[in-house]
């Protein structure tokens, strides 16, 4: 409809649906050349309520098409966040192959007896690539034992052990299970991490073997998300450990909390099942619990992160998660000339395109730098390396007064000390800036709201260094006529 063309910040090329409330992605699985993605979504209005599955399908991680609503909520209650797989060798036996979602049920009627067992854990199956659904009628399959948060499972087939194993949030932990067929599940173990009660409760966890780069190591990563204050930059952040999973207890040698991004906009992110190719996908809620609700957009609310590959590597730090947007991208990103000026400082850009493109450059030892996204309305959304920080501000990025948690912290920050070079991408939607350096060493995501679309980009840098490599790409997808 013509209220969504005009709208000045539905995505081009990030996830959202036509209209309503979203938060979480569900239930990230692939199956017969189709990715899809189900997500947490409140059809009647455009804040959080009784949740339900979304279903979108792609084909290439970008180009998302809506599809029915797949689960709605029931007697046992709403149907909160999960995962998907697919039964290869048919061990529930609702067919071969078939595409099962194993969620959450949250239960308010529960709730309002003031029990704290109103998180149980349901399974529905589909037998035609996530259409239609059914719920098995033995659910709730893991009732609650008396843990107020328990939830989110992520359930994923351990080809070495040739079951099911599953992680769930259980309020400050994690419980690991495993189930020969989806159905009877057994609790292995629990894994805590001595740490600060003020990063709230534990939310959507992962986990998954990587490959350590450049060596015949594997690790395994545990990923999870925290609702509470004390992610990096405020509110709802997503950190991982590296360590050991033997098939019943994971354990890690990590002394710190590492992030999977310093930006207050990457939120929930679980990675793909059964992808065809040993790559590991996630894709995060592109919101913050701090202010989610009140962004300022009319039809739908929130969008995913672009989706990421993620890598291991080893440094001095130890093991690191390595973020990029999957490569994919490269097919619907075009190089296009922009208007540029030499000025006194650096160069600015000029372009239309610019709330829709990818900017990339390189400085060498950056002693410090800046960039400013500017419109025609005296907006500016800044960011640059400064005393071995890399930060970002959107404090006069355009409408921000819709919540005070919104500009709170700002500068956002990260540390980063001695930097020979800086490989700086920034991707710009109409309402979100992604920015990735060295390659995806550090990941900062912030949703925007410009009051005009950014059509300016100005870098500004000291005498003793210069912009290399400078590309400017446009995306070509349009996702927002949809
Ligand atoms: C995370 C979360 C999950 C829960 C869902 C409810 O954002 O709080 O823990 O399942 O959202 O919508």
């Amino acid at each position: 409809t013509n209220s969504i063309a005009s709208d000045p910040y539905r995505p081009n090329f990030h996830f959202t649906p036509k209209e309503k409330w979203m938060n979480d992605p569900n239930g990230l699985v692939y199956q017969n050349g189709k990715y899809h993605l189900f997500f947490q979504h409140y059809p009647d209005s455009t804040v959080w309520g009784p949740m339900h599955w979304g279903h979108a399908v792609s084909e290439d991680l970008l180009n998302w098409k809506e599809k029915p609503i797949a689960l709605y909520p029931d007697s046992l209650g709403y149907i909160f966040s999960g995962s998907a797989v697919i039964d290869e060798k048919n061990t529930a036996g609702f067919g071969k192959n078939a595409m099962v979602a194993i969620f959450t049920y949250h239960s308010p009627e529960i709730e309002k007896t003031g029990s704290d067992k109103f998180q149980t854990q349901g399974i529905a199956y589909s037998l035609d690539e996530g259409e239609t659904w059914k719920k098995y009628e033995g659910n709730p399959v893991i009732e609650n034992p008396g843990i107020r948060d328990f939830r989110d499972p992520k359930v994923f087939w351990n080809k070495n052990l040739e079951k099911w194993q599953m992680l769930l949030a259980a309020k400050d932990h994690i419980e690991i299970f495993e189930s020969p067929d989806l159905k009877n599940w057994e609790k292995l173990s629990d894994f805590r991490f001595n740490d600060q009660p003020e990063l709230g409760v534990w939310e959507c966890p992962d986990l998954f073997q990587l490959a350590v780069e450049n060596s015949d190591e594997k690790k395994w990563v545990m990923i999870i998300s925290h609702g509470g204050e004390s992610s990096p930059n405020g509110g709802s952040g997503t950190r991982y450990f590296v360590g050991e999973f033997d098939g019943e207890k994971f354990t890690t040698e990590q002394k710190e909390s590492q992030w999977l991004d310093y930006g207050t906009d990457n939120y929930a992110g679980v990675s793909f099942n059964n992808l065809p190719d040993d790559r590991r996908i996630v894709i995060g809620w592109m919101s913050n619990w701090n202010y989610a609700t009140t962004t300022p957009t009319k039809a739908w609310r929130s969008a995913m992160t672009l989706p990421r590959e993620l890598e291991l590597v080893k440094n001095n730090n130890g093991y690191n998660l390595k973020t990029t947007p999957v490569q994919e991208l490269a097919s619907i990103s075009e190089n296009i000339k922009m208007q540029k000026n030499t000025t006194e400082k650096g160069l600015e850009i000029k372009s239309e395109e610019l709330s829709n493109s990818i900017i990339s450059f390189e400085i060498e030892n950056p002693d410090g730098f800046k960039v400013v996204l500017l419109n025609d309305s005296g907006n500016s959304f800044k960011m640059g390396y400064e005393n071995e920080t890399f930060y970002t501000n959107r404090k006069n990025s355009g409408i921000v007064d819709f919540n005070e948690k919104f500009t709170e912290k700002e500068p956002q920050e990260i540390p980063i000390a001695d930097m020979e070079k800086m490989k700086v991408k920034i991707i710009i939607d109409k309402s979100s800036v992604e920015i990735f350096l060295n390659d995806g060493e550090y990941a900062m995501t912030n949703v925007v709201y410009p009051e005009s679309p950014w059509n300016t980009l100005k870098i500004e840098h000291t005498n003793n260094t210069q912009i290399k490599d400078l590309k400017t790409q446009k995306v070509n997808l349009t996702l927002a006529n949809t």
